[in-house]
């Protein structure tokens, strides 16, 4: 990857052998071994990266494992099941002076890129409150050779759907509040026999305005329903589709007492919403990962809100539990991390992140 090849897959670590087999068949080249740490010492020379996409649980031993070989981390979200994880993730990150860079693929979803084309004409003006509904029917399985319902064990998945969609949600609310949020509560249930919890709503409060989120396991539909509110017109996000509401009169102006007159435009950005991997949304992340490392961004943007995204969903489990109670953010965190990435040299450790 350094010398500008494409990626190349050298090796692939898994501890199930059907799954080993099933590498072996996709990637004949690559050599195939039962643990990532017998991968790492016997390859470490021969990579750039490493690639964590096994379940939540795992990720933060994979990680630092990684670093300890002096290898970049592209890794799946969330980043970690706990803030004290996540945080000594990023401050192994700076230590051994390799990227971390999370797989907040929902950022280069084609529907999502549209969204961000509407809001960069500024039409709509500057979003002050969004609703954010992901529909499921059932828990996304894992692969049938493994445990495909490890999302519904603690052990493995660290939550339900908050943990699983949760990152996915609060990072998009970020880019389009342009803030971070100052306060959360939220709800949550679980099905009798399960230990995670399929049902998760929870509204955070932003400088910038309001966000309201549901996110179901319990759902008739598979969909995501995004509405995002500015004070001259509205966006609503249906899958692929796109609706944009523009105020061409306000109210009162069109007939005494009318609520006012509206334009709306119809797009549709085929995004594919029905492959769970989301695979090809990859590319344009990819190319970020590597600006990340050419530039020798250990820690940049996309890190820091993936560690805010963990941090975010434990005050929303712990809320939660304690009646839905209003619990703050660390308002600073959110101040430090919409100020422009500092030089990496003046980068201090993460007594600025944890
Ligand atoms: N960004 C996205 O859109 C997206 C979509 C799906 C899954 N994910 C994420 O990807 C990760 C994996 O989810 P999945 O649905 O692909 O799971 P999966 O069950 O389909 O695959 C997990 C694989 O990891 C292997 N594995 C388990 N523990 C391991 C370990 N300790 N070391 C090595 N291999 C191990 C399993 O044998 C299996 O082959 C999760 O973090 C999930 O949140 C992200």
């Amino acid at each position: 990857m350094g010398n500008g090849r494409a990626v190349e897959i050298i090796a692939v670590a898994d501890i199930c052998e059907a799954r080993r087999q099933v590498a072996h068949a996709q990637f004949p080249q690559a050599r195939i071994y039962g643990d990532h740490r017998s991968l790492l010492a016997a390859e470490a020379g021969n990579l750039d990266f490493v690639d964590i996409a096994t379940p939540p649980a795992h990720h933060a031993e994979i990680a630092h494992a990684a670093f300890d070989h002096g290898l970049h981390v592209l890794c799946e979200k969330p980043m970690a099941t706990t803030v004290d994880e996540a945080g000594s993730m990023l401050r192994h990150a700076q230590e051994a002076r390799r990227v971390y860079f999370p797989c907040h693929n929902y950022k280069h979803a084609p529907v999502v890129k549209a969204v961000r084309a509407v809001l960069d004409e500024g039409v709509i003006g500057p979003v002050h409150l969004v609703t954010m509904q992901t529909f499921r029917n059932t828990h996304a399985k894992g692969v049938a050779e493994w445990r495909p319902d490890w999302r519904r064990e603690h052990a493995f998945a660290g939550g339900g759907i908050g943990m699983d969609h949760g990152s996915h949600t609060f990072y998009l609310a970020f880019e389009w509040m342009k803030s971070y949020p100052k306060a959360i509560t939220a709800f949550s249930s679980t099905t009798p026999g399960f230990d995670t919890e399929d049902e998760m709503g929870c509204t955070l409060s932003f400088p910038t305005g309001m966000v309201n989120a549901h996110l179901s396991w319990t759902a008739g539909v598979r969909k995501v329903l995004y509405t995002l509110h500015g004070a001259r017109g509205a966006i609503r996000v249906e899958d692929e589709d796109i609706e944009v509401a523009i105020l061409e009169a306000g109210p009162g102006v069109v007939a005494p007492g009318s609520p006012g007159k509206w334009r709306f435009e119809k797009r549709v950005a085929p995004s594919d919403w029905m492959d769970a991997s989301h695979v090809g949304w990859f590319s344009s992340l990819f190319d970020e990962f590597r600006a990340a490392i050419a530039k020798n961004e250990f820690v940049g943007k996309d890190a820091r809100e993936a560690f805010l995204c963990v941090q975010l969903i434990e005050r929303a489990y712990r809320s939660a539990r304690e009646g839905s109670r209003l619990l703050d953010l660390d308002q600073q965190l959110g101040e430090r991390l919409h100020r422009p990435a500092r030089a990496q040299a003046d980068a201090k450790p993460i007594e600025e992140i944890a």
